[in-house]
């Protein structure tokens, strides 16, 4: 069997064009959707992401701030920053770019950020309402993959799922949201006995470790669908995934590649997660 490959160019491309709709239509109500992106030090991953988390927020005709600060900055310097674009009314979405600098506190920072404009769904306050069955802003990359999975018509109600990889950024919500879909989740971790046990049973793997190529094709139940959150540089500098894509894609029903797979999902479901506060605010304006 050679597996489907889940486009996530295609898929994210559709779904920015709704979101451009949308901007479109609140901008003429007089609200025109804001994101504000704050990148600290000069992490070049982060920079990459960043600018590209702005310039599809700029192709949509979303208003988008980028605020970039050096290592240097004081964690306080960073916190009014985020209170200010708490309190400014063209900013729907606030995202801080993960990881800040070592003398910062991460959990400080995020629980700044108010929670109506934590596009991230990082807050505690989201994170509880996720955990809770009432999601306020789902977190971008988890989100992401549940809208390959919905486009993809994988069956979820029944579906066991493991997910390698506890994060509070990708593997807890991904758990949470394949969970409230029916699904049967064990999440994995760098201490798990036997991963393989546990991924030879699943019909859906989701891997986020920064491992590169650590599931290969001989760990997967033959039809599973692939879910590869990882993005690596090899030494010869190519991107990879945390999948061995060549074995996986021999054994799987459907892969999502490296590039082209979820990345382009986190930074559409951004977006989406900017119109839908923006949304709110519309809404609450009219009441
Ligand atoms: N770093 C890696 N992924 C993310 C993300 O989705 N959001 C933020 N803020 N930082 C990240």
């Amino acid at each position: 069997m050679t597996a489907r490959v889940i486009d996530g160019v295609a898929l994210s491309a559709r779904i920015r064009e709704e979101v451009a709709l949308r901007a479109a239509a609140l901008t003429a109500q007089g609200v025109r959707p804001g994101l504000a992106v704050i990148l600290v030090g000069i992490d070049p991953a982060s920079q990459v992401y960043v600018r590209n988390k702005v310039a599809a927020c700029e192709k949509a005709g979303l208003h988008s701030v980028m605020e970039q600060y050096p290592a240097t900055m004081t964690q306080q310097e960073l916190l009014e920053r985020v209170h200010a674009l708490n309190a400014d009314p063209a900013i729907h979405g606030i995202l801080v770019q993960l990881p800040l600098p070592k003398h910062m506190d991460p959990h400080q920072v995020i629980e700044a950020i108010a929670a109506q404009k934590d596009v991230d769904g990082f807050h505690v306050s989201n994170a509880g309402l996720l955990m809770t069955g009432k999601p306020l802003f789902r977190p971008c990359t988890p989100y992401g993959v549940m809208k390959m999975l919905e486009a993809e018509n994988v069956p979820l109600r029944g579906a066991v799922a493991v997910i390698i990889g506890a994060s509070n950024i990708v593997g807890k919500p991904m758990a949470l949201l394949l969970q409230s879909a029916g699904a049967t989740v064990t999440i994995c971790n760098s201490k798990t006995r036997d991963l393989a046990w546990h991924t030879r049973h699943a019909d859906i793997v989701v891997v986020a470790t920064g491992r590169p190529r650590m599931v290969d094709g001989s760990m997967l139940k033959p039809g599973a669908v692939v879910i590869d959150v990882g993005i690596n540089r090899t030494a010869e500098g190519k991107l990879c995934g945390d999948v061995d894509y060549e074995s996986a894609r021999e054994v799987a029903s459907a892969i999502t590649p490296v590039p082209g797979g979820v990345g382009p999902m986190t930074i559409a479901m951004l977006l989406v997660n900017t119109i839908e506060a923006a949304e709110r605010t519309l809404a609450a304006r009219q009441h």
